[in-house]
């Protein structure tokens, strides 16, 4: 492996043979809600209660899945890339939690966690393995009707954004997988890595909007790409 700095991000096509349905795939995630309705601030101030249940039923759904081959695949780079000196950055635009039951760590949640909440009165974040209701309180400020899940929301800012471009900046190979390039700001983060000199790779099902941008796009499924590209690259 001749590459010392790899930036990795994934989408919802790496979760796919787990059994979560990406986005922008018949029948995807939204579950037939209009995106605005559950996955904006003006959704949830409209009905806080439907979209508390919507991500409720998401989060309570992780425990019927696992992580595939490709996240497991993704994990082993991790180690290896550090056992050798390298650095490696996973950001996901995934609010699952299959690349660290996959064995990955320290990875960047760009778009939230469904795992998280936090109160929008005194941004006090944390864990929640359970159902959360209109009227939770909030553990650290005691306030009620203020505690919503940790997802960034569209019209909301992506977290780490700093730390990730910092990352790609710098970076020698930067990977995309298992994501449309529909939605930005991770959709131009192939432009930044190629404009500060790295080299770039997609790995996903089938031509994205962004496939252009690459150097070299392999497509087909996740759960058998990653693993023989991690091949190719730990040897
Ligand atoms: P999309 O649903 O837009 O795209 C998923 C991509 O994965 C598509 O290009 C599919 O072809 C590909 N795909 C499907 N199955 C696959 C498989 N088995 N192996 C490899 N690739 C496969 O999902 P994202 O690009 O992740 O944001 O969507 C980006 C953001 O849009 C999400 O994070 C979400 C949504 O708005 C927020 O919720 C903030």
């Amino acid at each position: 492996m001749n590459v010392n700095k790899i930036v990795i991000l994934t989408g919802a096509g790496i979760s796919a043979e787990s059994g979560i349905k990406t986005f922008r795939d018949t029948g995807g995630l939204w579950e037939d809600h209009p995106v605005e309705q559950v996955a904006t601030p003006e959704g949830y101030a409209a009905d806080p209660a439907l979209v508390q249940r919507f991500y409720n039923l998401r989060r309570a759904a992780l425990k019927d899945v696992e992580p595939n081959p490709a996240h497991v695949a993704l994990a082993t780079l991790q180690r290896e890339m550090q056992a050798r000196g390298g650095e490696i950055m996973i950001v996901t635009q995934n609010v699952d939690d299959l690349h660290e039951r996959g064995g990955a760590k320290n990875v960047v949640h760009m778009h939230g966690e469904l795992k998280r909440v936090f109160c929008a009165a005194c941004d006090h974040h944390m864990d929640c393995d359970y159902d959360i209701f209109v009227e939770t309180t909030c553990p650290a400020c005691k306030t009620t009707s203020t505690v919503r899940p940790d997802i960034v929301w569209f019209g909301e800012i992506p977290y780490h954004m700093d730390a990730i471009e910092r990352a790609i900046k710098k970076c020698d190979l930067f990977v995309s997988i298992g994501t449309s390039g529909a939605v930005y700001p991770a959709a131009g983060f192939v432009q930044i890595a190629k404009h500060y000199g790295a080299d770039t790779l997609e790995l996903n099902l089938e031509v994205s909007q962004g496939s252009y941008h690459f150097d070299e796009t392999r497509l087909g499924k996740a759960g058998s790409i990653v693993p023989d590209w991690v091949k190719e690259m730990v040897g």
